[in-house]
């Protein structure tokens, strides 16, 4: 009887733990995805990521984020300067690259900015964003 009471005991805070875990285990990486979305991009492209007239573009529904998902790693690391087109709408300001930014830092704001605002993109694998920063020019 004890015993038995001591069991459910234990095998409550297994679950209850395991539970912890996930939580503490899922969750950071989106967490700091979005922490960094909001110290270092959110000035720009505004916090829910609709750009600032015809100055800076949108990242919310943006066609141009959608279509150059492997441009994106080295556009945050070092900066654009073209004239893009984003949704109809040209602009040719130049954006700096956060330099101190590091792989991993990048890629949660990339799976940040591909899923915030409904945009459904889906998300980059951190093996890939290193690739791709190895071969930016
Ligand atoms: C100082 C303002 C500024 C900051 C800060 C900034 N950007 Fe930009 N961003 C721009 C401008 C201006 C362009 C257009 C560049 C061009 O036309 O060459 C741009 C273009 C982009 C684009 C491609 C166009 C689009 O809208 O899809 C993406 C993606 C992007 N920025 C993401 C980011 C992310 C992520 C951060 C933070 C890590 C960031 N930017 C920080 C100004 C900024």
């Amino acid at each position: 009887m004890f015993k038995e009471r001591r069991m459910r005991v234990l095998a409550v805070i297994y679950v209850i733990g395991l539970l912890i875990f996930f939580i503490v285990s899922c969750s950071p990486s989106r967490n700091q995805g979005a922490y960094l979305y909001e110290r270092d991009c959110s000035s720009c492209h505004m916090p829910d990521g609709s750009g600032l007239g015809e100055l800076y573009p949108p990242l919310a529904g943006s066609d141009y984020l959608k279509n150059n998902q492997e441009k994106l790693a080295c556009i945050i690391k070092y900066g654009i300067s073209d004239t893009l087109t984003v949704n109809g709408v040209k602009y040719d300001l130049p954006m700096e690259g956060i330099k101190k930014l590091n792989e991993v830092e990048i890629a949660n704001i990339i799976n940040y900015i591909n899923s915030a605002w409904n945009n459904q993109i889906p998300e980059q694998k951190l093996e890939d964003i290193s690739f791709q920063l190895k071969k930016c020019n």
